[in-house]
């Protein structure tokens, strides 16, 4: 028998065979938060929702696709025109996509700034990135499904990559494509994987949960709860700034899906995919940006995609890279600085992906050569920088206790 008690006896009966009716009160109902978060902390629960309405749309959406070469292009046209309420399942998905990458990558920032990645919390981190990783790999995919001009010349460029690897490069690139170019057995696979991903990206988020619940969130002092009085209960308090983050949010997301479906697309992918004709320029979608530039920031194949792939797996090792035993940025007046500095430096490699690489930057280098000098800084942050300012840096006397600036605060 369980030792909470229900008044409804429904409740009460499945308690007592399954606690799961304690288990969710637990973790969304009384589970103690610091009461200090700001609306950085709103993120991760918004990248949920949006999971959840990418999962729901795309299980409409692949009951009207069809994943072959002849009738990919022209099955997206029909959800669009003709299917009931299609328009809106795609455009949502689509956009979807998009906001998905925007609170993923506000939600990775705010860990960095507030050093959330830190000891208890490597794990956590480290499962976010593996979420990250997924993440690109199920966009990939789904991108080449609409079977446009640039789902076709996107899949070509990115699995030829793989060619670079030594010896078994070309049988990789086989084994991938299921056959001597990008075809049918190509995006049949891509398609299950596409569907298959988001569910393994749920599990995911479920360890995330776990690992986050374990030790608690951080907050933005960076110093331990040590009280209770330091703590608040998520509910009602965190519910309802959540839902007041969404109600912003979804202004936002449904804006461009109602009024501006396409801005982050490319008209070319508008076209039905020709392998006979490359499109002039081959950009990947907004979020790949930065590793876009940091692959043809490096003249030899294999080198580009070496480093673009440790752009993203050095994250698994931040939290020995930083050094600091001072988590927040607000306490370390430098590393405040450097954060600001590596963020324009990863907008920067941003706007170099977009550009072709001769075409000139205020008349003084090359996007090439602009594209090496962020690539190259990016890698020193981690790599020079973070070790060496958590020996150095002075960093700031840390309050007492989250409680006590709390008050504080509303003292003033
Ligand atoms: C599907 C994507 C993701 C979802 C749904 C998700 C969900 C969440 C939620 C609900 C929280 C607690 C609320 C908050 O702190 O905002 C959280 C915390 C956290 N997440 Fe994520 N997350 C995702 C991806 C990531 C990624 C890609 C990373 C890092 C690479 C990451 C790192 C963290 C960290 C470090 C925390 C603890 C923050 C703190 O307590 O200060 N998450 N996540």
């Amino acid at each position: 028998m369980s030792k909470r008690q229900y008044n409804n006896r429904v409740m009460q009966w499945v308690e007592d065979r399954l606690p799961i009716i304690s288990l969710m009160e637990n973790s969304g109902v009384i589970y103690p938060t610091p009461k200090n978060l700001n609306y950085w902390w709103n993120y991760g629960s918004l990248a949920g929702v949006v999971m959840v309405i990418m999962i729901l749309t795309g299980i409409f959406l692949a009951m009207n696709y069809q994943a072959h070469p002849t009738v990919a292009f022209d099955s997206v046209e029909r959800i669009v025109r003709d299917v009931n309420y299609g328009w809106l399942l795609r455009y949502l998905h689509m956009n979807g996509a998009s906001m998905f990458f925007l609170l993923v990558y506000i939600h990775m920032f705010r860990g960095m700034y507030y050093g959330s990645y830190k000891a208890p919390r490597e794990l956590l981190w480290m499962i976010g990135v593996t979420i990250y990783l997924a993440m690109m790999a199920t966009a990939f995919m789904g991108y080449v499904l609409p079977w446009g001009q640039m789902s076709f010349w996107g899949a070509t460029v990115i699995t030829n990559l793989f060619s670079a690897v030594p010896v078994v490069g070309t049988d990789i690139v086989t084994w991938m494509w299921g056959g001597f170019a990008v075809d049918f057995p190509t995006l049949n696979r891509f398609f299950a994987w596409h569907y298959l991903l988001p569910f393994i990206l749920f599990a995911l988020v479920f360890l995330h949960l776990w690992a986050l619940h374990t030790h608690k969130s951080n907050n933005p002092l960076g110093i331990d709860a040590k009280t209770p009085q330091d703590m608040m209960p998520f509910h009602p308090f965190y519910t309802i700034k959540d839902l007041y983050g969404l109600g912003f949010f979804m202004i936002f997301y449904l804006y461009f899906v109602f009024f501006q479906p396409n801005f982050f697309g490319e008209v070319d992918n508008y076209i039905p995919a020709n392998p006979m004709v490359t499109p002039p320029h081959i950009v990947p979608e907004w979020y790949f940006l930065p590793f876009y530039a940091m692959l043809r920031a490096v003249p030899d194949k294999l080198g580009g995609v070496i480093v673009m792939f440790a752009g993203v797996l050095i994250l698994y090792v931040l939290p020995w890279l930083d050094t600091s035993k001072v988590r927040s940025a607000r306490f370390r007046p430098v590393f405040k600085q450097m954060f600001w500095i590596f963020f324009l430096d990863c907008l920067v490699l941003g706007y170099v992906g977009a550009k072709s690489p001769d075409e000139m930057f205020m008349g003084i280098m090359t996007m090439t050569t602009l594209g090496q000098i962020a690539t190259t800084y990016y890698f020193f942050h981690f790599i020079v920088l973070l070790p060496l300012l958590g020996k150095y840096e002075t960093t700031k006397p840390l309050p007492n206790s989250i409680a006590e600036e709390v008050a504080k605060k509303y003292a003033q």
